[in-house]
């Protein structure tokens, strides 16, 4: 009886003005057909439901609202594919789907497409800066708990949600991914007029993420500081650079992961990890044909089969044997010159100067996007590393570090939350199950650790996790979507 009453509700409520559920909108009825021609002529039809706004006190009408975009044939059990289109952590629009990206291809493949706009560092409302961080991650947070408040009422299983971004965004799919249900973020989120609703996800695609900002700068001079162009910088830029680089060890330490086979990683043998993944990325891509240069400090063998050699010792053997100059050719990629290589990467895209991201007052730098993004209402903006704030004569505000740890998803995986929730509660965030994470084996953004430390992390806690440099890569996402569907299509 119950169920009829709650069916015959729903079926009444649904017929007028659609669903109102905690004060915010669904109407199923306010679809308008569409269709998307995709590159190869094949044509996907859809139904558009535009203009969703996902929270009740809508502070930037610009920004926070979703398009959902349902594609014939679509049922309740067909995946949500969530697409933010945020990149340098500025604002992005609710878009609609592109048939050059993933989010042409996942409606071809008959998911639910959601693309929220969201907040960001640039966003302003009467001289107001409306998206100052953390508030573009809580907006992405709250689309995801209208997905699931709505979804009995709506095509599309909110329990099998993809997110996928791109660099900014790319880490801010990691943060969603990491961050569901989190304590941490749900008095804000109640501030908002968010839906009370889980905001966890199934999976998380994230491609080159720009992400555990306030290591980035260190894991960047560890990486970078011996380069040529670095060492030609100016005398003081070599001396910032050389001491944010004698800070990465001790967080490699700190973060005490492990490898893929589960050996501890230490700043010992960090290096080691490194170069078998660069070989890893140049093996999978001459596995499928590709050519790779003699100059870029690759070493080749006709003879090393069965695997990669062992993480430790062989490699750094391999390394000391076998000048990289005389590399023989072979289908076997068996050891790498990083510096040389480093050198390479560099002279496809020139470094970001040092520090690369918390610039701010630096060695008389103006600030960056991160900067920005940490800053105030008035568009002010701040240090937020403990490094920069030192070398500007200040220490970090606190609320500037709540909102550096609210925006790390490396916080949230495998550790209980360090930030009480309302009650003053502790707890594990729900992290997402799956991961694919993807940087470019020439990506210069970001260091090759931040992506290489969040998988493993990921790992270490038990997460499915498919991590590849990909091979010829700059900083770019939505590629190799063939490879992509077939994992989505895998895990689903
Ligand atoms: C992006 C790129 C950067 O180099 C950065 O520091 C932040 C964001 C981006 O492309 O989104």
């Amino acid at each position: 009886m119950k169920k009829f009453i709650y069916i015959t509700l729903t079926a009444l409520l649904a017929c007028s003005c659609g669903y109102n559920r905690q004060g915010l909108n669904f109407n199923p009825k306010n679809g308008v057909e569409a269709e998307l021609t995709m590159p190869d002529g094949q044509v996907v039809k859809y139904t558009a439901y535009e203009r969703l706004f996902y929270v009740r006190n809508v502070e930037d009408s610009a920004y926070q609202y979703m398009n959902i975009y349902v594609p014939e044939g679509a049922t309740k059990q067909s995946p949500i594919f969530l697409r933010t289109y945020v990149g340098g952590y500025m604002a992005a629009k609710a878009r609609q789907p592109q048939a050059g990206d993933a989010t042409g291809r996942a409606l071809r493949e008959g998911y639910v497409v959601a693309i929220p706009g969201s907040r960001g560092r640039n966003s302003v409302q009467d001289g107001i800066y409306t998206g100052r961080a953390p508030k573009g991650l809580l907006d992405l947070k709250a689309a995801v708990r209208y997905l699931r408040l709505f979804d009995r009422v709506m095509p599309g299983n909110a329990d099998r949600i993809v997110i996928d971004g791109t660099s900014a965004g790319g880490a801010m799919a990691a943060l969603v991914g990491a961050t569901g249900n989190a304590l941490a973020y749900e008095p804000l989120l109640e501030a908002m007029g968010a839906a009370k609703a889980k905001d966890d996800v199934y999976a998380a695609v994230c491609y080159c993420p720009i992400t555990d900002l306030e290591h980035a700068d260190m894991a960047y001079e560890w990486l970078y500081n011996g380069t040529v162009s670095r060492q030609q910088s100016p005398t003081e830029m070599r001396a910032v650079s050389n001491e944010l680089k004698e800070q990465f060890p001790a967080y490699i330490n700190g973060l005490g992961l492990k490898d893929w086979e589960g050996n501890p990683l230490t700043a010992d043998n960090y290096t080691d990890l490194l170069i078998r993944e660069l070989i890893r990325s140049a093996q999978t891509a001459k596995n499928a044909g590709a050519d790779i240069s003699d100059t870029l400090g690759f070493v080749f063998s006709e003879e090393t089969k069965g695997g990669l050699p062992p993480l430790n010792g062989g490699m750094a053997q391999a390394l000391q044997v076998i000048p990289a100059r005389k590399a023989q050719r072979g289908e076997y990629v068996i050891g790498l010159d990083l510096p040389r290589y480093l050198n390479y990467v560099v002279s496809t895209q020139p470094l970001k100067t040092a520090p690369a991201f918390d610039t701010k007052g630096i060695l008389g730098q103006t600030a960056s996007g991160e900067n920005e993004l940490f800053g105030d209402e008035k568009g002010g903006s701040v240090n937020f590393t403990v490094f920069g704030a030192y070398k500007n004569g200040s220490e970090l505000p606190k609320e500037v570090v709540d909102n550096v740890y609210l925006m790390n998803p490396m916080n949230f995986i495998g550790t209980v939350e360090d930030k009480d929730g309302k009650a003053g509660e502790k707890k594990l965030a729900t992290v997402a199950p799956h991961w694919y994470i993807r940087h470019g084996a020439r990506d210069r953004d970001t260091g090759f650790p931040i992506p290489l430390n969040l998988a493993l992390k990921l790992h270490n806690s038990g997460c499915d996790v498919n991590f590849l440099f990909a091979w010829n890569r700059p900083h770019s996402g939505d590629y190799a979507l063939d490879e992509l569907f077939t994992w989505l299509g895998g895990i689903m």
